[in-house]
């Protein structure tokens, strides 16, 4: 078999679970794929730092350019904007295919990391960028690519909703839920993007665009975190028989004058405890897509976690792999409709 030469960059609770796995499915991996995906480089800030995963130490550094140049394939998994974006374009400028897990960077520079691939020919895949291990992107990339959508709703941060859980089921503070989805490895390093919704805004503009064939960038989101959501409020929607979620909602809508266009926002929500979402507990996601043939579809499953978002990570490394062994490519950016942004409150 051919062998593929890998750059991580990023040994965290990921990067971590997806070295680990690598090495314990490799004969499979390579089956499905069609080639050996060999780890040339992990890139860290602290070679020295304890690591959930053996990493072979000769392929530890700190060097950007020794970790990224003349890859096949380059796995992001630093998160945050800078220096992220610089190492996936530089990557991708070098025509090797890029898989990330960073919803931040792509809500705020999808365009442009797009267009970089289709300069020179490269592939982007972040199926880890959505929803963990639920395959939420290719399900709105790939299989309803056929249909038309007009509503995506749903959980998409696993961080608060294990908040939220933990406050409503166990009676648990605010901070000490916030502590615990922290060491079990769900929040974002700073998990104020978690608590104050952009983690979710960025998803749900991931989500929106690949819905609608449209632009919808993080500027666009109407977010309201959970910060404000006290163990008073709980309380209170339990006892109407309802449950306080943060929802991510990307609807197509027609305005007062007849405009089509894109309605997106963020914010806790009361949850009929007979709703599907009301029972989604832990850092589970689950999100609801309509299509106008297709009808109703739900998508569940961890929505954080090393092993869970190493899932997706891997699902995307044997389809990249596998385009280089057999050609093909990821799907491009598909944007034709460029509807405008709808303001959600007067939708
Ligand atoms: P971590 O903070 O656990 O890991 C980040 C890794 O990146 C660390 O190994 C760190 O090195 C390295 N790193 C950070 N900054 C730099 C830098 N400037 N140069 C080189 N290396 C750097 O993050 P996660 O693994 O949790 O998340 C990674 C990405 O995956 C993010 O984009 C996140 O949003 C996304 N994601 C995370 C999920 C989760 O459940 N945790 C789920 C879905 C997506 P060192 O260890 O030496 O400090
Ligand atoms: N911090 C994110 C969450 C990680 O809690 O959902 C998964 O994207």
């Amino acid at each position: 078999l051919p062998v593929l030469d890998i750059a991580v960059l990023g040994a965290g609770t990921v990067g971590s679970q997806v070295i680990r796995l690598l090495g314990e499915q490799a004969g499979d991996l390579a089956a499905r794929s069609g080639a050996r995906l060999s780890i040339g480089a992990v890139l860290v800030r602290d070679p020295s730092a304890p690591r959930a995963a053996d990493i072979d130490p000769s392929a530890l550094t700190t060097d950007a350019a020794t970790a990224i140049d003349g890859r096949d394939l380059v796995v992001e998994l630093i998160g945050g904007i800078e220096p992220a974006r610089t190492y996936v374009l530089r990557a991708l400028r070098a025509g090797a295919s890029v898989i990330t897990g960073n919803k931040a960077l792509l809500a705020a520079h999808g365009p442009e990391l797009y267009a970089a691939a289709a300069e020179s020919g490269a592939d982007l895949y972040y199926e880890a960028a959505v929803a963990g291990a639920v395959p939420v992107v290719y399900g709105l990339r790939e299989s309803l690519a056929g249909d038309r959508i007009t509503r995506v709703l749903g959980i998409v941060n696993g961080t608060t909703n294990f908040i939220l859980d933990a406050m409503a089921t166990s009676g648990a503070s605010y901070g000490d839920a916030l502590a615990d989805a922290q060491a079990r490895g769900f929040a974002e390093a700073d998990p104020s993007a978690d608590v104050d919704g952009l983690d979710a805004a960025a998803k749900c503009a991931i989500l929106a665009s690949l819905a609608f064939h449209t632009r919808v960038g993080m500027d666009d989101v109407a977010v309201e975190g959970i910060a404000g959501v006290t163990a008073e409020d709980v309380a209170e929607a339990a006892f109407f028989r309802r449950v306080i979620k943060l929802l991510a909602i990307a609807e197509r809508r027609t305005d007062e004058s007849g405009h089509e266009g894109v309605a997106v926002r963020v914010h806790p929500a009361l949850v009929p405890l007979d709703h599907p979402l009301a029972s989604v507990s832990g850092a589970f996601n689950a999100i609801v897509v309509e299509g106008e043939a297709a009808g109703r579809l739900m998508f569940y499953g961890q929505g954080a976690g090393g092993a869970p978002t190493a899932s997706a990570v891997l699902s995307d490394l044997v389809a990249a792999a596998s385009h280089r062994v057999h050609g093909g490519h990821a799907p491009r950016e598909s944007v034709y409709a460029h509807l405008p942004i709808l303001d959600p409150g007067s939708t």
